[in-house]
C-alpha cells in the first residue's frame, strides 16, 4: 500500500533542493559520439574493449566537479554508475568490467560520493537496467542492443534471470557499501522489459530496506515517455518517488488522476548529448539555463541539467563557464528558486512567477514601457515589495498614469529602457 504521508516526507528536501547536476560518464568518452555510440555503430563488445583498455583519467578530480556543482547553485548531482554499455564506475565484485580494473585502478563512485558530500551536496546514482555486456541481457532481437540485427546470435540463449541476479546484486552492492544513497535513477523500461520483468517489487523492498529515505525515479515502470502509476490513485511499490521528463518540460505542468501536483524532474542536456561528444557545440546559453530552470520551478518541478565529462575526466569549459554564469544569478536569486513552487497565479505576459508561502516572486523577464505590473496581487495584501538582487525596496506607484487599471500593482524598476538583470529580474512581494 503506498504510504502517501511518509512519501510526502521522502521527497521534501528533493522538492526543496529543485537544481541538480547529471553526470554522463564512462568509456565512452573515448570515441567521444555519446553514450549510446555502441548502440548506433551496432559495436560489438570486442571492437569496444580498446576503450576500456585504454580508460585512464588522469585529471578526474571530483572534488574540482562538486566545487563547479555547488557554486551553480545545485543541491543534488547524480552519476552514471552505469550506463547501458555495462562498464561500472564502481568497484563491483559482481563483475570484472569496472574502473577499477582499467588502467586508472579507481573506485570512481566512491571518490564522487566523498567529493559531493564534503561540499554539502545530496548524492545520487544512475543505474542503467539495459546491459549491453552481460552475457545474459536479450542480445538478437531486442530493440536496443548493439547485437540486435547480428544473426549469428539468433539462437543464443539468454539466462534473463542470470543478468537479474546479477542487477540486483550490484544494486546491493551500491546501496550498502557506499553509505547513504540520497537518489537512485534507474534508466529505463521498454517494451515488455518493464515492472516484474525487473523483478521491480522485490528490488525496490531490497533498496528501501538499506536506504529507506533513498529517492526513485520512475523509469523501473517507463522511459522518458509515461508518468507510471505515481500518477494514478494507486502507485506501485515501484512506481518511483518523481517522474522523469526528458529533455521537455511539461507544457502545464504534471498532475496526478486526482488533480494534485505531481513530484517531476527535466532532465535535459546542455548541449545535444549525455555523453561526451567532442563535436558538439551545440551548448544552451546560460540564459537558457536559468529561464528554464525558472520554468520548471514556476510548474512545481525540477531540472537536472547534464554534464559529460571527456575521457581525461574533466568537465568541458563550455559547461563549466555556462554553469558560472547561472551560479552568479542563483547568488543574487535563489530565494525565488529553492523552497518554491507553483503561485497559482495565471503566468503573466511579462514572465513567470514562484512562490515560497507568502513571498511571491516575479520573474521579470519582459520589461514594460514606463511602470512594470505585478498581476494577481491586491495592493491591500502587500507588505513589502523588493528587488531580490539587492533587497532594494520598491514601493507600489502611485501616479495617475496607472490609476485606470487599479486591480494591479505597479512597480519602477528601472529608469532606462533596460530591466537591473537582462535575463531575469526578481522582485519579491511579500504578503501580510
Ligand atoms: C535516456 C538514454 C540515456 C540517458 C538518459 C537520461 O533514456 O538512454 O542515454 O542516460 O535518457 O535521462
Amino acid at each position: 500500500m503506498f504510504d502517501k504521508e511518509q512519501y510526502s516526507k521522502r521527497i521534501e528536501w528533493y522538492k526543496n533542493a529543485r537544481f541538480g547536476m547529471f553526470i554522463h560518464w564512462g568509456i565512452y568518452a573515448i570515441p567521444a559520439r555519446g553514450e549510446w555510440v555502441r548502440n548506433q555503430e551496432e559495436i560489438s563488445v570486442e571492437d569496444y574493449q580498446q576503450f576500456f583498455d585504454e580508460f585512464n583519467p588522469q585529471d578526474y578530480n571530483p572534488k574540482e566537479w562538486a566545487k563547479i556543482c555547488k557554486n551553480a547553485g545545485m543541491k543534488y548531482a547524480v552519476l552514471t554508475a552505469k550506463h547501458h554499455d555495462g562498464f561500472c564506475l564502481f568497484d563491483s565484485k559482481l563483475t570484472d568490467y569496472k574502473s577499477t580494473n582499467t588502467k586508472c585502478g579507481r573506485d570512481l563512485v566512491a571518490e564522487y560520493l566523498a567529493a559531493f558530500r564534503e561540499e554539502g551536496i545530496k548524492v545520487g546514482l544512475y543505474y542503467s537496467l539495459l546491459d549491453w555486456h552481460h552475457e545474459d541481457y536479450p542480445h538478437y532481437g531486442d530493440m536496443h542492443h548493439p547485437m540486435r540485427n547480428n544473426v549469428a546470435l539468433k539462437d543464443k540463449v539468454h539466462n534473463f534471470d542470470n543478468y537479474l541476479d546479477y542487477m540486483h546484486g550490484q544494486v546491493k552492492e551500491l546501496c550498502t557499501n557506499y553509505g547513504q544513497i540520497d537518489i537512485m535513477w534507474f534508466d529505463f523500461s521498454y517494451g515488455d522489459m518493464r515492472a516484474e520483468k525487473w523483478r521491480a517489487t522485490e528490488l525496490v523492498n531490497m533498496i528501501r530496506s538499506y536506504q529507506p529515505n533513498v529517492i526513485i525515479d520512475n523509469r523501473l515502470e517507463v522511459s522518458g515517455e509515461g508518468f507510471g502509476s505515481l500518477a494514478t490513485n494507486n502507485p506501485t511499490v515501484y512506481s518511483g518517488d518523481f517522474v522523469s521528463p526528458e529533455q521537455i518540460i511539461p507544457p502545464n505542468g504534471l498532475l496526478t488522476d486526482a488533480g494534485e501536483p505531481l513530484t517531476w524532474e527535466a532532465c535535459i542536456t546542455m548541449n545535444n548529448n549525455w555523453g561526451y561528444n567532442a563535436k558538439d557545440t551545440n551548448y544552451k546559453p546560460a540564459s537558457t539555463v536559468i529561464k528554464k530552470l525558472v520554468e520548471c520551478v514556476s510548474k512545481g518541478g525540477n531540472m537536472l541539467i547534464n554534464v559529460g565529462p571527456d575521457a581525461n575526466g574533466r568537465i568541458p569549459n563550455q559547461s563549466i563557464a555556462i554553469l558560472s554564469e547561472v551560479g552568479n544569478w542563483m547568488k543574487l536569486n535563489h530565494d525565488s528558486i529553492y523552497n518554491c513552487g507553483i503561485a497559482t497565479i495565471a503566468k503573466p505576459e511579462n514572465g513567470r512567477i514562484t512562490r515560497n508561502g507568502n513571498k511571491i516572486y516575479y520573474h521579470i523577464l519582459e520589461n514594460s514601457i514606463g511602470s512594470v505590473p505585478l498581476y494577481g496581487i491586491k495592493r491591500e495584501e502587500v507588505a513589502k515589495i523588493r528587488l531580490l538582487c539587492d533587497g532594494s525596496e520598491l514601493k507600489p506607484v502611485e501616479s495617475w498614469i496607472v490609476n485606470n487599471y487599479p486591480e494591479i500593482v505597479f512597480v519602477d524598476i528601472s529608469s532606462t529602457p533596460y530591466l537591473p538583470d537582462s535575463i531575469d529580474t526578481v522582485v519579491e512581494v511579500t504578503l501580510k
